[in-house]
Parts: C-alpha cells; structure tokens; sequence
C-alpha cells in the first residue's frame, strides 16, 4: 500500500515536472507530400535521427500519420511504452505533446508514435472551433523542451497534414522523380498560399528534396526536375537521395540509417541534407 501510494506520488512529481516549460524554442519542421511512398517519412525519421546524432540537437519526432511508419521505422531504438495517445493530445483529453514524447537509444532523440484513431480523430477535429490549429496548441511545451520537432505528415492535404503545417515554421518537401509527384509539390505550395491569405500563416520552405532518383531513368529525371527548376528553382534543393535499398533495409531493422549502414549512399545523402538546412535552421 505504501509503495503503491509512493509510486503514484512519484509519477504525480515527475508528471508535473515534466510539464514545467524549458528554456529551449524549437524549429518545427514539416515533411509533408500530397503524394504516398515519395520517401516522407524515410526524410523525416534520418533527418531527426540525423539532427540528434550528427548535430548534437535534442529532438522530437512526431508521427501525424495513422500508419505509424515513424515508429517501425525506430521500433528497435524505441524506449518506453507510449502512454496516451496523439489523438487524446488533439482532442484536448491530454494537455501537450509532450506527455506522449517517448525516448530512444539515441541520445536526445524523442519519438511521439502515432495511432491507428487518427483517422477518427480527423473527423472529429473537423467539428472543432480552431480546427487547424490543434497540433500547434498541443506543441506548446514541447517546443520549449527541444531544439528541432519533425512533422511527419500523411500522404494526402487533409486536417492531419493542415495542423501540421499550421504548427511548422518549415515545410520539407519530398518528391520522388515522377510527374504525379510534381503534381503533388503544385498542391503543396497551393495550399501554403491558401492557409497564409485565409489563416495568416504558413510555413517558409525549407525546400523540396528529390528523393529516390534512380539514375538509370534518364530522360524522366531531367523532365521532372526541368519541371521543378523552372517553378521552384529558388527552393529545390542541391541535395538529393538516390535509390538506395539500404535505407528500406533499415527501416524493417527499424533503425536510422546512421545506425544502420553510416557509409551507404543513403546516409551520406541524408548527412548533405542535415549540412544543407542546418544553416537555415540556425544549427
Ligand atoms: N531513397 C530510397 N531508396 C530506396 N527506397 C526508399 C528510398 N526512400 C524511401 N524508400 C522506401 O520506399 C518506401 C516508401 O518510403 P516512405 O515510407 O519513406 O514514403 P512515405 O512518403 O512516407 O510513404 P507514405 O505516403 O505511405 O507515408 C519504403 O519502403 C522506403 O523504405
Ligand atoms: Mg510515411
């Protein structure tokens, strides 16, 4: 009895402490596509783990999509169990984010998983006042707990990915070298214009990130990216990913490719990418 009475103190104490604001403002970053399987959540998970293990930086990683990719693809760094749930942050049953922030075998990385009621939740989101902004409330203290937050968002423009975009200073675009892609990068900066003229905010763009070029694909590779060039070329970014099948290896190890393969052409990709933003982040 008086161990029990000890423990649930001891969780009240440490619950409270953990909600007490810190000292640090986080950069939320997020990696959104309208398209599906463009490499969103492959950039998303090496790029926090990259920030956490390259640069030193305490960051959270949160997972907006009910597929619950981000935690496979750290199912064997993950530490912890999850406590709630990121729809009970959304619909106001928890009070931030940071409660769900669950720590991994890399140093200052933090892992929010996602759950499979998203998808309800997204409805119900829908009927509530300041519905775009949910996710940007419920990041309010975990912004001041780390340096970097990473958005992975769904493969679609919904309410999930709208929030997202509402609580992100940057949005990281992914796009595979394909024409529906392109399509898809057309929808994102439309629907940045659109939440600026009607919500008063977007996010800036951090830059559109070729991934999974496969160099034998010649011709298509230089349609597309003339494409990109000629309407976005102040945001397309120097680095891009090549097809590599060590960063799908090291997903189903459910590691970053840093812990995985450090050499492969993935994580040197992916290190290009962490040089390359991290001025912009003011790393
Ligand atoms: N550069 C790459 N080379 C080879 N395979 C890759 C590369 N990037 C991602 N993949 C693989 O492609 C698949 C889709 O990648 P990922 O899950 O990152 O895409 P996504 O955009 O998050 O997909 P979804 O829209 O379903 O969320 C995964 O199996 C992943 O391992
Ligand atoms: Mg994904």
């Amino acid at each position: 009895m008086t161990s029990l009475l000890t423990d649930s103190l001891r969780r009240l104490v440490m619950g409270e402490e953990r909600l007490q604001p810190g000292h640090r403002h986080a950069s939320i970053i997020a990696v959104c596509a309208r398209k599906g399987g463009v490499g969103k959540t492959t950039s998303a998970v090496n790029l926090a783990a990259g920030l956490a293990l390259c640069h030193q930086r305490r960051v959270l990683l949160v997972d907006m999509d009910s597929q619950g990719h981000c935690g496979s693809a750290l199912h064997a760094e993950l530490r912890g169990v999850a406590t709630d749930t990121l729809s009970g942050v959304l619909l106001g049953k928890r009070r931030d984010v940071l409660e769900l922030a669950m720590p991994t075998a890399i140093p200052g990385l933090y892992v929010t998983p996602s759950d499979k009621e998203l998808g309800a939740t997204e409805g119900i989101m829908a009927g509530r006042i300041g519905k775009e902004l949910l996710l940007r409330s419920a990041l309010k203290l975990a912004r001041t707990h780390f340096d970097v937050i990473v958005v992975d968002c769904p493969p679609n423009l919904g309410s999930l990915t709208i929030n997202a975009l509402m609580a992100a200073d940057w949005a990281l675009v992914p796009c595979d070298m394909s024409v529906l892609a392109l399509e898809g990068v057309d929808d994102i900066f439309d629907t940045l214009e659109t939440l600026d003229e009607t919500l008063g905010h977007a996010p800036g763009v951090l830059g559109i990130l070729r991934t999974r070029v496969d160099a034998r694909n010649q011709k298509v590779n230089e349609t597309v990216e003339s494409s990109l060039r000629s309407r976005y070329a102040r945001h397309l970014l120097q680095t891009s990913v090549p097809v590599n099948t060590t960063l799908s290896q090291a997903q189903v190890e459910g590691r970053p490719i840093f812990r995985h393969d450090e050499h492969c052409t993935g994580a040197r990709a992916y290190r290009a990418l962490l040089d390359e933003i991290a001025p912009r982040l003011g790393l």
